[in-house]
């Protein structure tokens, strides 16, 4: 029974020595049955396992234990490691003294290196997908538990420690009504049995409140007799950045139709509405003539050519917003000339609202290619808003307009002593048709304009949101030219 075992065994004395080795032992360590026996166990057991083996063996003989059983390393024959079973038990005689240790031994070497392999496989895997993706995560479904990657967490601001590793947590973090989705597209995903790909784009709210956009994509790996899914992987891409740029984009494209569309409107229109005036003119001839008129009638007309009026107004402000660019017109325009026109028309209205206008200029060289007389609106069309808020002030009334060189920039301030934008409509006022104005006084398309020439000409419109008054700066790339130079 010993010699023919299929498991190596060993009967060994309290000293260590090999007493009687089996022929599978033999074989195993690679050894003939004289030369093992010259050795002893300690010899040939890996020095890392040596410890563990000892302490066990100790515990054997203070009676602790009956057997013990532990997986450990032996070194064959020729160096190379063996991994085995070890389970010993000890023998005493019939006073109970030990005698001697039965061990049998159980080469597992190549199931170790299997595991050993897979281990490493999967590790390599691991370390592939957490390097090309922003997450990873592994779900033992029927153990309801799953194994998220740091980058899984790291991605909505959590470290790795704060979280479980269940479901439950990232589900949490997901936007409700997009939680639903990722269970619809699962249960198509499990339902054809794996081939509906499961690839969903998911909203996670991260810890500091914004929206993470994420690409979620997943395959079931493992399914039970009844075709129900055990185990599924899959990974997390962040796709935020993707999102907010097809927004814009989508955005930039609606703008650009409703330019086209109020480009269409504008010429349209202008025709019956020029038609329209002129038969309103024809009337008011013809009711000249008529004696017997009542003179409600001329009220109504009145009112009728006001309202004519007003939508030509709009219709021209329409045309101006879509009117695309003639670069060909662009001459090199002096900025605070610009400035000083504005401020020229407006100098008799200001005089007679006693409104202080206050005029800094250091930028008188500086020029810029573009066309006068759009910037000449644009300028305008500021200096107007600042016109309109405080012509009517009981308190002090003035208008400030500062022309500052600002590096390779020009720098326009338009400030004025009125109450300011409120904070609720300043992400607004730049929009077309937004006025604060009561009807009849303005349609909201100054500032919308204004933003539109500025920027065909390269620069930026903003309210200051930090100065005290309300204050709009107007930066335009500039080029410095010498009195001189042009002279010359
Ligand atoms: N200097 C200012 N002080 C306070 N509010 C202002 C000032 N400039 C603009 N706004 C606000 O911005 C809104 C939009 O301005 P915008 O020039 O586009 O249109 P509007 O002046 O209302 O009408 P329109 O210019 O077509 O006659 C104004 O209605 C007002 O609420
Ligand atoms: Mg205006």
């Amino acid at each position: 029974m010993f010699q023919y075992s299929a498991i190596g065994m060993a009967l060994i004395s309290l000293e260590g020595n090999w007493l009687k080795v089996n022929k599978v032992m033999c074989q195993m360590l690679g050894y003939a049955e004289k030369e093992l026996l010259e050795t002893d166990f300690l010899k040939l057991t890996h020095p890392e396992d040596l410890d563990e083996d000892l302490k066990n063996v100790q515990r054997l003989l203070r009676n602790e234990i009956e057997t013990y059983q532990m997986d450990k390393r032996y070194f064959h024959k020729d160096g190379h490691v063996i991994y085995a079973h070890l389970s010993v038990s000890l023998i005493r005689d019939s006073e109970g003294n030990p005698e001697y240790f039965i061990s049998q031994v159980q080469d597992i070497t190549e199931k170790k290196k299997a595991i050993q392999s897979l281990e490493e496989s999967e590790r390599i895997m691991r370390l592939a997908i957490e390097t090309n993706f922003d997450g990873y995560w592994d779900w033992h479904i029927k153990k309801d538990c799953e194994y998220m990657s740091p980058g899984f967490w790291k991605m909505f601001g959590y470290e790795p420690s704060e979280k479980k590793h269940h479901p439950s947590e990232w589900q949490s973090l997901v936007v409700e009504e997009d939680l639903f989705l990722a269970l619809d597209k699962f249960n198509e995903h499990v339902s054809s049995g794996g081939k509906t790909p499961y690839s969903v784009e998911l909203r996670f709210k991260h810890k500091n409140g914004s929206i993470v956009w994420i690409l979620c994509k997943g395959r079931v790996i493992e399914w039970d007799q009844n075709r129900q899914a055990v185990r599924m992987i899959g990974t997390h891409t962040d796709i935020t950045k993707l999102k907010e740029a097809q927004k814009m984009m989508s955005q930039v494209s609606k703008w650009e139709a409703l330019e086209v569309m109020a480009a269409g409107m504008a010429h349209e229109i202008n025709n019956p509405l020029a038609i329209i005036n002129g038969y309103m003119d024809q009337l008011n001839f013809i009711l000249k003539g008529v004696k017997d008129i009542e003179s409600e009638v001329y009220v109504v007309l009145s009112n009728v050519k006001k309202n004519v009026k007003r939508i030509a107004t709009i219709i021209k402000a329409l045309g101006a917003l879509s009117r695309t660019i003639n670069h060909d017109e662009w001459k090199e325009v002096l900025l605070s000339d610009v400035v000083k026109e504005v401020l020229a028309k407006y100098k008799e209205k200001f005089n007679g609202n006693e409104i202080v206008l206050r005029f800094e200029n250091n930028a008188s060289e500086m020029y810029l290619h573009g066309n006068r007389s759009d910037l000449v609106r644009a300028i305008e069309n500021l200096v107007e808003n600042s016109f309109y808020q405080i012509k009517n002030l009981n308190k002090e009334k003035w208008i400030e307009v500062r022309v500052l060189q600002n590096e390779g920039n020009i720098l326009i301030s338009i400030l004025d002593s009125g109450s300011g934008v409120k904070k609720e409509v300043r992400s607004k006022i730049m929009q077309p048709f937004f006025t604060t104005k009561p009807l009849g006084h303005g349609v909201g398309l100054g500032l919308s304009i204004s933003k539109g020439i500025i920027e065909q000409h390269g620069g930026t419109i903003t309210l200051d949101p930090l100065a005290p008054n309300t204050k709009f700066d107007v930066l335009l790339p500039a080029f410095i030219r010498k009195k001189d130079d042009k002279a010359a």
